[in-house]
C-alpha cells in the first residue's frame, strides 16, 4: 500500500478491500459472506436504529518482526461478543464463527496490515445489530454481524508519552446496575458530551467516577484506569466498567513480572500516592497519565517528569513485544494468520 502514510496514520477509518458478514434468520446462523460493499441495506423500522440493539469489538492485528501476522487473544473477545448480545438481548454468534470471520477478514485485506517499526496495527471492528422491522419495545428475531477492518495508528495523539485526563463527578457513562460490563453503542452515545467537554478543555478523555457511590476511579474513556504503587499494579474492580482484555493480559504480565495485582476499589483520595497512572485498551494500548485535573475542586494531580514512568514503560515493552512476536508468547495468546 504505497500510498498509506503509515508511520502518520491517526485511529480512524480507511476503506480496505473486503468485509465480512454473517446473518441470523429462521432461527439460524447463515454461512460467511464476503462483502466489497462498505454499506448495509436496511429496513427503516429495524431494530437497531430505534431501541439500540448493538454491540462491537475491537482487536487488533499486527505485523511481526519476522513478517507474520498475529491477531491478539481473538477468543477474549469472540466471548465478550457474546456476553454483550446476551446482555441486551440478541442472539450471540457461536464464538468458533467469531474466529472464522476475525481470521477471514484479516486474511482478505493482508495488504492493510501495517508493516514492522511503523507502530500501526489492523483494527478489526466486530458488530451486530438487530434488523428485524418492528415498532414494538422488545428484541429483534433476525441479526447481522459485520466484521470490517481498518488500519490505524495510535489513539491518544501523544502516542505512549504521557497524556491529560479531567475527572468530574457530574457525568456518569452507565448507571450502577446497568451496561457498563457490555461493549453496547448505547453506553458510548452516553459517554459522548462528557467526551467532548473533555476535549474542549484540552483533555483527552474524562476519568469517569463509579456512578453509584461517587467515592471511587471507573474508567478512563474507552479504557481501563490502573496506578501504580510501588511493586503494585492496582486497577478498578467495578461491575459498571468494560472488563479491559488488555488490562486482563497486563495483570498477568505485572505477575510474571514479580509485580503484585490488586484489582479493587480505588478511592479519589487514593490518587495522590501513585507512582504512575495510566489508561490501558487495545486502542490506547498503555497510555501513562502524566496530569489529572478534578474539574469539581479544581486540585490537579501531576505524575512523572514529562516521560512514561519506569513501570508502565516495562508492562508495555512486554505487551508490543508479545503482539510483535518480539517475545515468546507464553500464554499462547497470538493467532497467526496464513497468508495467502
Ligand atoms: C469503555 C471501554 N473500557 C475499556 C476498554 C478496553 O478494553 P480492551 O482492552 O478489551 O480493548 C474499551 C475498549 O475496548 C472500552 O471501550
Amino acid at each position: 500500500m504505497e500510498n498509506i502514510d503509515w508511520k502518520n496514520l491517526p485511529f480512524g477509518y480507511v476503506p480496505t478491500d473486503y468485509n465480512v458478514r454473517c446473518t441470523f434468520s429462521d432461527g439460524k446462523w447463515g454461512p460467511i459472506e464476503v462483502s466489497d460493499s462498505e454499506y448495509i441495506p436496511m429496513h427503516m423500522a429495524a431494530a437497531c436504529l430505534h431501541y439500540g440493539q448493538e454491540a462491537f469489538e475491537g482487536l487488533k492485528a499486527f505485523r511481526g518482526a519476522d513478517g507474520k501476522i498475529r491477531v491478539f487473544r481473538m477468543d477474549e473477545n469472540a466471548a465478550r461478543f457474546r456476553r454483550s448480545a446476551e446482555g441486551i438481548m440478541m442472539e450471540p454468534l457461536p464464538e468458533e464463527i467469531f474466529c472464522e470471520m476475525v481470521k477471514k477478514v484479516v486474511a482478505l485485506n493482508t495488504r492493510f496490515v501495517p508493516p514492522y517499526g511503523t507502530g500501526a496495527s489492523l483494527y478489526i471492528r466486530p458488530l451486530e445489530i438487530g434488523i428485524s422491522p418492528q415498532v414494538g419495545v422488545k428484541p429483534s428475531k433476525d441479526y447481522m454481524v459485520v466484521i470490517f477492518v481498518s488500519p490505524v495508528g495510535p489513539y491518544f495523539k501523544t502516542g505512549f508519552n504521557p497524556t491529560k485526563v479531567c475527572m468530574s463527578r457530574n457525568y456518569d457513562r452507565v448507571a450502577p446496575l446497568g451496561t457498563g460490563a457490555f461493549k453496547i453503542g448505547g453506553n458510548y452515545a452516553a459517554s459522548l458530551k462528557a467526551g467532548e467537554i473533555a476535549h474542549d478543555k484540552g483533555y483527552s478523555v474524562m476519568l469517569y467516577i463509579d456512578p453509584k457511590e461517587k467515592k471511587y476511579f471507573d474508567e478512563c474513556g474507552a479504557a481501563n484506569f490502573f496506578g501504580i504503587k510501588g511493586n503494585s499494579y492496582i486497577t478498578p474492580h467495578s461491575d459498571s466498567i468494560l472488563p479491559s482484555i488488555t488490562n486482563k493480559s497486563i495483570c498477568q504480565l505485572a505477575e510474571d513480572l514479580g509485580m503484585t495485582v490488586e484489582r479493587r476499589h480505588i478511592p479519589i483520595e487514593e490518587l495522590e500516592t501513585f507512582d504512575e497512572v495510566g489508561a490501558c485498551g487495545t486502542a490506547a494500548v498503555i497510555s501513562p497519565v502524566g496530569q489529572i485535573d478534578d474539574l469539581d475542586t479544581g486540585r490537579s494531580y501531576k505524575f512523572g517528569d514529562g516521560k512514561p514512568g519506569p513501570k508502565s514503560t516495562m508492562l508495555y515493552e512486554k505487551l508490543r513485544g508479545i503482539q510483535l512476536g518480539e517475545e515468546p508468547d507464553t500464554h499462547g495468546w497470538n493467532v497467526v494468520i496464513e497468508e495467502k
